[in-house]
Order: C-alpha cells, then sequence, then structure tokens
C-alpha cells in the first residue's frame, strides 16, 4: 500500500494546509464583523474544507498518477491490466508498475545481449567465410600461374600442380556444400526421413569405413554391448553423417596408439550414444564454442587433418532436428566424451 498511503499523506497534508488557512481567514473576517459566528461552527468549517480538499487532491493526484502510469506502460509496451485498481486505489499500484518496469528492463537488456551476440557471431561467420574460402582459392590460382608461366613439356610437373590445384578446389567444394547443408538446416528446409533400424549396425558401417584412417592414425575403434540389436527411430543416412564426423574426430584428434569406445546406454524411452577417446582432451574454455560453424579447438592440428570445422556444427543441426540432445565433455590430456541420445523403435519392442 505505499503507493496509496504516500497518496493519502500528501492528500491529508495538503488538505490540512488549505483547511487551516480557509479557517484562518474565516476567523479573521468574522472578528471583523463582530462575532456573529461562534467557535463550533469554525470547528465545522475546518472539518468541511478540510473533507472536500480531501477528496479533491485525492481525486486529482490519483487521476495524475493514472495518466503518468499509462505513459509508462504505452512506453514499455505493456497492456494495462489494472486500470480499476488505480481507480479504486486497491493493490499495491506503485510496487506492481516497479515490478513490471523492472521486468521489462531485465528483457530489454537480455535482447540487447543477444542481438549483440548475434552481430558479432555474424561478424566472425563472413570472416570465417572469407577466410576459409580465400585460401584453397589462392593456393588454387598459386599453382595454376605457376603451370602457365613454367614449360608446359614437362608432363610429371603439370600432372602434380594441376593435381595441388584440384585437391584444393576439392577442398572448396567441401566447405561449400557443408555451408549450404548447415543453412538448409537452419532455414528448416531439410525433411528427415525416420524409420526404424538398427544403431549397432549402423555404428559398425561407419567403422568399417574409417578403418583405413584408423589403421593410419594408430587408433582403435571398439564398439561394446554390439552383440545386441537397438533400434531406434530417425534418419538413418543423417544419422549415419553424425557418426562420421563424431568417429572421424576421435581418429583424428586422437594420440598414437590411442582408443575410441562406443557404448549404447538404455535410457527407458531413448538409447544414449556415448563415443569416447583417450586423445589429448580439449580444453574447457572451447567446449561451450566447439559446435559453432568454423570453431577449431586446436587450429594447427585441424588444419594439419585438413577439417574444415563444420563437422560439429552439422552434427548439432542433426540431432536438434530430431529433438534430441548431444553433449561433450573433456579432460585435457585424458580424453574427450560425445553422447547423443534418440529415441527408441516404439513398433518393435
Ligand atoms: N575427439 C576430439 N578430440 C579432440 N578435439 C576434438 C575432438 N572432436 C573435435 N575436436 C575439436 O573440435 C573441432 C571442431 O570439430 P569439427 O566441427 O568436426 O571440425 P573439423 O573436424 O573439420 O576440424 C576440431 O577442429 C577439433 O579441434
Ligand atoms: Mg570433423
Amino acid at each position: 500500500m505505499r503507493g496509496n498511503s504516500s497518496l493519502n499523506t500528501i492528500s491529508i497534508y495538503t488538505s490540512i494546509a488549505v483547511a487551516f488557512f480557509s479557517t484562518a481567514f474565516f476567523f479573521v473576517v468574522n472578528e471583523l464583523f463582530e462575532h456573529q459566528i461562534n467557535i463550533f461552527a469554525h470547528f465545522i468549517f475546518f472539518f468541511a474544507i478540510f473533507f472536500c480538499s480531501f477528496i479533491l487532491f485525492r481525486y486529482v493526484l490519483k487521476q495524475l498518477i493514472y495518466d503518468k502510469i499509462k505513459i509508462i506502460y504505452k512506453t514499455i509496451g505493456k497492456p494495462l491490466k489494472f486500470q480499476h485498481e488505480v481507480k479504486s486505489s486497491k493493490g499495491n499500484i506503485m510496487l506492481t508498475v516497479e515490478r513490471d518496469v523492472a521486468e521489462w528492463a531485465i528483457n530489454k537488456n537480455k535482447q540487447i545481449r543477444e542481438l549483440r551476440k548475434l552481430e558479432q557471431y555474424r561478424k566472425e561467420f563472413v570472416g570465417n567465410v572469407s577466410h576459409e574460402l580465400k585460401t584453397p582459392i589462392f593456393n588454387a590460382q598459386g599453382y595454376i600461374e605457376t603451370l602457365l608461366d613454367s614449360n608446359l613439356e614437362d608432363k610429371d610437373f603439370m600432372k602434380s600442380y594441376l593435381g595441388k590445384a584440384a585437391s584444393n578446389i576439392d577442398r572448396l567444394e567441401v566447405i561449400v556444400s557443408d555451408l549450404l547443408e548447415i543453412s538448409k538446416f537452419e532455414t528448416g528446409r531439410i525433411q528427415l526421413e525416420k524409420d526404424g533400424f538398427d544403431i549397432v549396425k549402423l555404428i559398425k558401417k561407419v567403422i568399417a569405413q574409417y578403418q583405413f584412417l584408423a589403421e593410419d592414425c594408430k587408433v582403435k575403434v571398439k564398439v561394446f554391448n554390439h552383440e545386441n540389436e537397438f533400434f531406434v527411430f530417425a534418419d538413418e543416412k543423417r544419422i549415419m553423417q553424425v557418426l562420421e564426423n563424431i568417429i572421424s574426430n576421435s581418429i583424428k584428434y586422437n594420440n598414437e596408439n590411442g582408443k575410441v569406445d562406443i557404448r549404447i546406454y538404455d535410457l527407458d524411452e531413448q538409447y544414449m550414444i556415448e563415443i569416447s577417446d583417450n586423445g589429448p582432451g580439449i580444453a574447457e574454455e572451447h567446449l561451450p564454442r566447439l559446435f559453432e560453424r568454423f570453431y577449431r579447438a586446436d587450429k594447427s592440428r585441424a588444419r594439419k587433418v585438413g577439417g574444415t570445422g563444420l563437422g560439429l556444427s552439422i552434427v548439432k543441426n542433426i540431432i536438434e532436428a530430431h529433438e534430441e540432445t548431444i553433449n561433450v565433455s573433456s579432460t585435457l590430456n585424458e580424453g574427450t566424451m560425445f553422447s547423443f541420445t534418440l529415441h527408441k523403435y516404439r513398433e518393435r519392442l
């Protein structure tokens, strides 16, 4: 009642002042006209003036406050829900206004922070795209220009330079198609084709695909619970992309003689697929940004193994399109663990 009590206090003090001065004036006039009215009538006059001015001041102040509150609510773009509380002076109007304005300020601050973050993200993204595309374009350009300036009779030299130019153009193609894929997810243009399939079978297929890479990197990939079937309901091709990227990352970014373990856990409604390695790990400060486009934790190593930094961003988009979750945890010099959920295929159970 703070708002109303200050309204009442102001009205009372002002009315007392008005009543006091009017009665004094009335008293002086009465004195001048030789005591025609007795003292009792002065009291009645005082209270009548006090009462009338109190009602008047209170009404005028309330109207003024209401007008101001209306402007505040118009400014903050919120409907004024308590007209009649203001008019009937019930409830704590000032506190409600204070709370609504504070809530509005907090929301606005949050929006500003988010917009700034998006703006920063957009600027970084444009910078990253230009940088990533520039490198293979410049390289290919360099090889072709060298060829043009050289002796075109030398077939081996020509073949090797054309090969280098071609591999840079291939890299360009990979980056652009990854970017297009992300953009399709972000604008909701990807239709998932969900069906029931055995996730263990798919994991084995992906492991076979990366067998040579694993041998090259001297990394052992092992899937646990492989004798069971785990039917999930998802888009098989997309989940294959997820597995390809996470498994190839844990091979590529592993140490020599490293290990990659894949486990499946039963979470009642879902299965959780966990891919862990005992590689170099990722520093904690990189983890929150790991799924961003072009983000690489270990830039020099990522470049060496030919990463674009777009893989995990695609993975996250795929998992989110399935309304599932993905998590990463990592300890430097101990290893990294990615885990994601997939809903069970109900018809088969
Ligand atoms: N298992 C892992 N161990 C260590 N670092 C990893 C692992 N997986 C991903 N990373 C880091 O995350 C970055 C982003 O991965 P990703 O988006 O797949 O890009 P890319 O594989 O093209 O480099 C990688 O560059 C690497 O630094
Ligand atoms: Mg990758």
